[in-house]
C-alpha cells in the first residue's frame, strides 16, 4: 500500500468516525477499526510482511494514520460527553424562581401554645421559670404544703400513688404543680419570682377533667410583697392573656392549706344565649386559685417567715386555654386528632417571643 492509499483510507476512516452518530455507533467504529482484528490493527500486524528496508517508514506511516483516527475518536466522544452533560443539565435544571411546594408543615397544640403565651406574659414581669418531676414525694407534694396525713385534701385530690416501698412511703404523681414551690424555696434564697407549667395528675375523668392536665404555678417570696400584688399582678395577667384591657376581675375568700389568706379569682363573662364570653357581662367565671404562701409552708422550707412573705398561685392551662381558643370538649386535647390540631393548632410562626411578644 502506497502512502497515497494510505492517506485515501486515513481520509475513510476519519469519514466514518465522523459519521458515528451517538457514542455506541462511535464504540462500534472503535473496534472495527483499532479493535483486536480491526481494519488498522490488522495493517499493523501486516507490518512483519514488508520488506525490513521499507518497515520502518511504513510503520511510522501506520502509526500516524492509528494516531489520526485515535484522535478523531477521542475528539469525536468527548463532543457527545459534552452532548450528554448539556442535555442533561438541561433537563434536570433546577428552576429557583419557582415557588416553594408546601410542605406538611406542623402544628402547635394549643397546651403549647398556651403555655408559651402565659410563659411570655409572665417573663414580662419578671418571672423565671422553674420546673420539677411529675413523680414527687409525699413530704413535696402534700406535707410541705401544710398537708398533714389524713387531711381531707389528700382524698379530694385524687392520688395516683406509686407502690408503697419497704419504709411505708408512697411516691405520687404530683397532683399540682405547687411542689416545684417546695423545692424552689428549699433551693433558692429569696427574692424568688417563679413560674411553674407543668403537668399534673389526678384520678378523674369527665368532659372538663382529665387524669393529666396542665397546671402554672406561680410564686413570689421576698420582704415586702402583699396581697395588693398578687391582685395586681393576676388581673394584669389575665388582661394580657385573654387580650381584654377591662376585663372585670374578682378575688373570693376560698381556702388552700398552703396559702392565708386565700382567694379564688374570678373573670367576667357573659353567658347570654347559651355562649361563654369572656369579657363584660352579667356573670362570673373561676379561673384560679391564690392566696398568700402560708407562714409554715415557709418555716417548712427553712424560710424565715418574720421576714418573708409572698404570694402563690395556681391555673389550669386547659381551661385557659379552652376559654381563650373557644374548645369546647377537655378530652379532645389528648385524642392526637390530626384534624382537630389543624384546626385548633397554631402555625409555628404565632408562637410568642420575649422578643416579639404575644
Ligand atoms: N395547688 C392548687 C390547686 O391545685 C392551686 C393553688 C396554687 C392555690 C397556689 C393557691 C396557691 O388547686
Amino acid at each position: 500500500m502506497t502512502d497515497d492509499t494510505l492517506e485515501t483510507l486515513r481520509d475513510e476512516l476519519l469519514a466514518e468516525v465522523a459519521a458515528a452518530a451517538d457514542a455506541d455507533a462511535l464504540e462500534g467504529v472503535r473496534i472495527a477499526l483499532l479493535g483486536r482484528q480491526g481494519r488498522v490493527t490488522e495493517l499493523m500486524k501486516g507490518l512483519s510482511r514488508v520488506a525490513p528496508d521499507a518497515r520502518r517508514a511504513r510503520g511510522q506511516a501506520l502509526n500516524l494514520l492509528k494516531d489520526a483516527v485515535a484522535d478523531a475518536m477521542a475528539q469525536r466522544k468527548q463532543a457527545f460527553d459534552q452532548g450528554a452533560l448539556d442535555a442533561r443539565l438541561a433537563e434536570e435544571r433546577i428552576d429557583v424562581t419557582l415557588p416553594a411546594r408546601p410542605g406538611a408543615e406542623g402544628r402547635i397544640h394549643p397546651i403549647s401554645q398556651a403555655i408559651d403565651e402565659m410563659v411570655a406574659i409572665f417573663c414580662e414581669m419578671g418571672f423565671e421559670v422553674a420546673e420539677g418531676p411529675h413523680i414527687e414525694t409525699d413530704f413535696n407534694n402534700f406535707s410541705a404544703l401544710n398537708i398533714p396525713p389524713e387531711h381531707p385534701a389528700r382524698q379530694e385530690h385524687d392520688t395516683f400513688y406509686l407502690p408503697e416501698k419497704p419504709d411505708g412511703s408512697r411516691l405520687v404523681l404530683r397532683t399540682h404543680t405547687s411542689p416545684v414551690q417546695i423545692r424552689t424555696m428549699i433551693d433558692m434564697e429569696p427574692p424568688i419570682r417563679i413560674i411553674v407549667p407543668g403537668r399534673t395528675f389526678r384520678a378523674d375523668y369527665d368532659a372538663t377533667h382529665s387524669p393529666m392536665f396542665h397546671q402554672i404555678e406561680g410564686l413570689v417570696i421576698d420582704e415586702t410583697t402583699h396581697m395588693g400584688h398578687l391582685k395586681g399582678c393576676l388581673v394584669d395577667f389575665c388582661r394580657a392573656f385573654f387580650g381584654i384591657d377591662d376585663l372585670p376581675a374578682r378575688f373570693r375568700p376560698s381556702y388552700f392549706p398552703f396559702t392565708e389568706p386565700s382567694a379564688e379569682m374570678d373573670i367576667g363573662c357573659s353567658r347570654d344565649g347559651g355562649g361563654l364570653t369572656i369579657g363584660a357581662g352579667a356573670d362570673w367565671l373561676e379561673i384560679l386559685g391564690c392566696g398568700m404562701v402560708h407562714p409554715n409552708v415557709l418555716a417548712n422550707c427553712g424560710i424565715d417567715s418574720s421576714r418573708y412573705q409572698g404570694f402563690a398561685f395556681g391555673l389550669g392551662i386547659e381551661r385557659a386555654a379552652m376559654l381563650k381558643y373557644g374548645i369546647p370538649d377537655l378530652r379532645t386535647f389528648y385524642e392526637s386528632d390530626l384534624r382537630w390540631l389543624r384546626h385548633y393548632g397554631f402555625a409555628a410562626h404565632d408562637v410568642p417571643t420575649m422578643v416579639a411578644g404575644l
